[in-house]
C-alpha cells in the first residue's frame, strides 16, 4: 500500500476566501435581480433607462473591419481610439492625464482590486470611509488587508477622526480609499472645503488616494456640477492620487468597463496585473462604447439620467416624509443613486430587513458598509432600479416593518 505524506482529500482553500462581506455582495446581487421584490437593494440603472436604441444604431452602423475587431482580443492598456475618448472626457474635469496614464479595466471595480493587488500584502493596512462602498471592501479582505473605517458627515471623511486614527497607527498604510462624489451607500458629496482638508493630511503623512470617482456624472442641478470637482484635479496637492472612473452608471454595468489615471510607475505596473487577470477587457464593448462618447450621445444620454434620477429621488423622498416614524432621518442627496436612513441607535436594521422581506421589500442594511461588518443603525435605499409605481407601496411597508422594530 502507498502511503501518501499529504493529507486525504480536503479542499485546502487559500486565505483569499475569508472575505467576511462577499456574502452580503452575493446577496445583493441576488435581491438585486428578484422579480417578485420591490428591491430597494440594487445600486444599478433600471432596465428601462438603458440606451438600448442607441447602441442598436451603433453596432448597425459598424463598418465591417470594425465589427470583427470586436470580437477580437486587444491591447492590455484598452482599444486605443477609447482611451483617446476618455483621456479627452477626463481632460473635460481638469484631471490632469497629461502627466499620467489611462489603462482601461474590466469595470472600475477591477481598476480597485489591480490596485489593491500592486500595493497590499496581507496583514498590510488600508484606510477607508465608514461606511464603506461592500464591493471595494470585498477586495481589501481578499488580498487580507487590515482594514481601518474613517466615520464620515455629510461633508466627507470627519478629518479629526482621520488624524486620530494616523497618529494611532503604528505602520504607514498603503492608501486611503475614498468616494468623495456622491458616495455609496452614504449619498453625500464631499464640501471643496473637505476635500481640501482632506489631501492637506494625505499630503503631510505621504498617504496614497485611491479615489473613486464612479458616480461623478450623476449631479441632479448644474449648480451643484462645481462640487464634484475631483481630488484628482485639485492642482498641486502634492499626494499622490490614483483616480477610478466607470461606464456603468452612465451606459450600462452590463457593459463592464472601467478605467484608472495613475502615474506612469503605477500605471505599468498596474497593466501587468491587469494582463494576468484577463489579457484585456472586452473589444465588444469598448469599440460601442468608444462611438457613444465619439458620436455625442453621452451628453444627451446624460442630460436625460439626471432628470429621471432627480425625479425618483424627489419620489422617494416624498414617500419617506409620508409614511416614515420622526425617529428616522435621512440625507438629501445632491446626486448619484442612494439615500442613507439613520435609526435610533438601539435598532439594528438587519432587524427591519427580517420584516420587511417576508413582506416582499428588500434594502441594504447598514452592516453590510461597516468594514467590520457591526455598525447596523442605518441602512442604503437606493431610487435608481426601483419601479417608479412601487416606490409608494414598498416605502408604506418598510415604514410598517420600522415601526414594529421600534414597538419591540
Ligand atoms: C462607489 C462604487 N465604485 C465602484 C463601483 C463598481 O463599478 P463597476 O461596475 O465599474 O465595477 C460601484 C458599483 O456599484 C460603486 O458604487
Amino acid at each position: 500500500m502507498i502511503t501518501s505524506k499529504f493529507t486525504p482529500m480536503k479542499y485546502s482553500f487559500s486565505y483569499m476566501v475569508n472575505s467576511m462581506h462577499a456574502e452580503d455582495v452575493k446577496l445583493l446581487m441576488k435581491q438585486s435581480s428578484g422579480k417578485s421584490m420591490i428591491s430597494f437593494a440594487g445600486g444599478m440603472p433600471n432596465n428601462d433607462l438603458f440606451p438600448v436604441k442607441q447602441i442598436d444604431e451603433i453596432y448597425n452602423e459598424l463598418p465591417d473591419d470594425l465589427k470583427k475587431l470586436s470580437f477580437q482580443y486587444g491591447p492590455t492598456s484598452g482599444f486605443p481610439p477609447l482611451v483617446k475618448s476618455v483621456e479627452k472626457y477626463l481632460k473635460r474635469k481638469d484631471l490632469p492625464v497629461d502627466k499620467n496614464k489611462i489603462l482601461i479595466t474590466t469595470g472600475s471595480l477591477q481598476a480597485i482590486s489591480i490596485i489593491t493587488q500592486e500595493f497590499v500584502n496581507k496583514g498590510d493596512v488600508i484606510l477607508t470611509e465608514n461606511p464603506c462602498f461592500v464591493g471595494a471592501l470585498t477586495v481589501f479582505e481578499t488580498y487580507g488587508a487590515d482594514i481601518h473605517g474613517i466615520p464620515i458627515d455629510e461633508n466627507g471623511i470627519i478629518i479629526s477622526e482621520l488624524k486620530d486614527k494616523i497618529k494611532s497607527l503604528k505602520v504607514k498604510p498603503k492608501f486611503l480609499y475614498a468616494t468623495p462624489n456622491f458616495h455609496n451607500p452614504a449619498g453625500i458629496i464631499y464640501s471643496l472645503e473637505r476635500k481640501k482638508e482632506l489631501l492637506e493630511v494625505l499630503k503631510e503623512h505621504h498617504i496614497i488616494l485611491l479615489e473613486d470617482d464612479a458616480y461623478n456624472d450623476l449631479y441632479f442641478k448644474k449648480a451643484d456640477k462645481v462640487l464634484t470637482k475631483p481630488m484628482k484635479a485639485i492642482e498641486n496637492s502634492g499626494v499622490e492620487i490614483i483616480y477610478t472612473g466607470s461606464f456603468s452608471k452612465i451606459i450600462g454595468p452590463g457593459f463592464r468597463l472601467g478605467y484608472m489615471l495613475a502615474s506612469p510607475e503605477i500605471y505599468e505596473k498596474a497593466e501587468t496585473i491587469k494582463q494576468a487577470l484577463d489579457a484585456c477587457t472586452s473589444n465588444f464593448t469598448q469599440i460601442l462604447a468608444n462611438d457613444f462618447m465619439q458620436k455625442n450621445k453621452l451628453k444627451p444620454y446624460l442630460k436625460f439620467l439626471r432628470k429621471e434620477y432627480f425625479n425618483r429621488k424627489k419620489k422617494l423622498q416624498k414617500c419617506l416624509k409620508k409614511y416614515m416614524p420622526e425617529e428616522v432621518s435621512w440625507n438629501e442627496p445632491k446626486g448619484g443613486f442612494y439615500i442613507w436612513l439613520t435609526l435610533p441607535k438601539h435598532i439594528k436594521s438587519t432587524d427591519i430587513f427580517k420584516q420587511s422581506v417576508k413582506k416582499g421589500v428588500v434594502f441594504v442594511t447598514g452592516r453590510t458598509f461597516d468594514p467590520k461588518g457591526k455598525k447596523d443603525d442605518c441602512l442604503r435605499l437606493s431610487f435608481s432600479n426601483v419601479d417608479k409605481k412601487d416606490m409608494e407601496k414598498g416605502i408604506k411597508i418598510l415604514a410598517k416593518a420600522v415601526k414594529k422594530v421600534l414597538s419591540q
